[in-house]
């Protein structure tokens, strides 16, 4: 245990999804959006097309020794950023919650960062452009309420879902690795991390 837990923190399963709640406490948050700060300004936000030609309504950046890439060629992890620039480090802060959830002695090779900074949202999907299902994903939320939308591994599956916090963190591995996961929307104003409002997600997965 590298960190010590934040008072208030206590663990959720929705369709195999475990939730952290208040995971984060202020203090961490703050840091690790300094962090997500200094990545946006070495790597900055870029906004993916669909493999349909359409913008996202999300924009996106990434940390690590790959970032996740999306335009109509498909989607893809890059080795840099589109720019040519290196992906800097993924944030302290996001490896010490990896170590403690997951593995100390492998650590994730991409940190995907989206900013859901204007009504933005994400359909349905899987995480499916890793190479090893059995490492899990761990996702952390920072800023405004984000409606999370979980299924199972098929599109039909039923759905539920549930409302994520700033601080809290989702691990996906098991069954739910490959499981459809959506961001219905975003309850703008939640929450006071982000001074103009928003949220951002970071996901950290093991690619190769
Ligand atoms: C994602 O699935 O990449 C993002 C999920 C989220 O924003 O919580
Ligand atoms: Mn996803």
């Amino acid at each position: 245990m590298t960190q010590s837990l934040p008072l208030g923190t206590h663990t959720e399963t929705l369709h195999g999804f475990q939730i952290h709640r208040a995971r984060l406490d202020p203090g961490a948050q703050q840091r690790l959006l300094e962090q997500v700060r200094d990545v946006v300004a070495a790597a900055p936000l870029f906004t993916p097309e669909t493999r349909g030609g359409k913008a996202m309504s999300v924009r996106m950046t990434s940390a690590g020794k790959y970032g996740w890439f999306s335009d109509r060629s498909g989607y893809r992890y890059l080795p840099q950023h589109p720019s040519g620039s290196p992906w800097p480090e993924i944030p302290a802060v996001a490896l010490d919650l990896w170590r403690d959830l997951v593995d100390a002695r492998r650590l994730p090779d991409c940190c995907l960062i989206n900013f859901y900074d204007r009504p933005a949202r994400m359909g349905l999907h899987q995480d499916a452009d890793e190479a090893d299902f059995s490492w899990p994903v761990l996702s952390v939320s920072l800023g405004d309420s984000a409606l999370f939308r979980v299924g199972g591994v098929n599109r039909r599956d039923p759905t539920a879902s549930t409302w994520l916090e700033s601080g809290d963190v989702v691990l996906f591995g098991g069954a739910a690795r490959r499981a459809y996961h959506g961001i219905d929307r975003i309850r703008f104003g939640t929450s006071a991390l982000l001074r103009n409002h928003g949220r951002i997600n970071l996901t950290l997965r093991v690619v190769d």
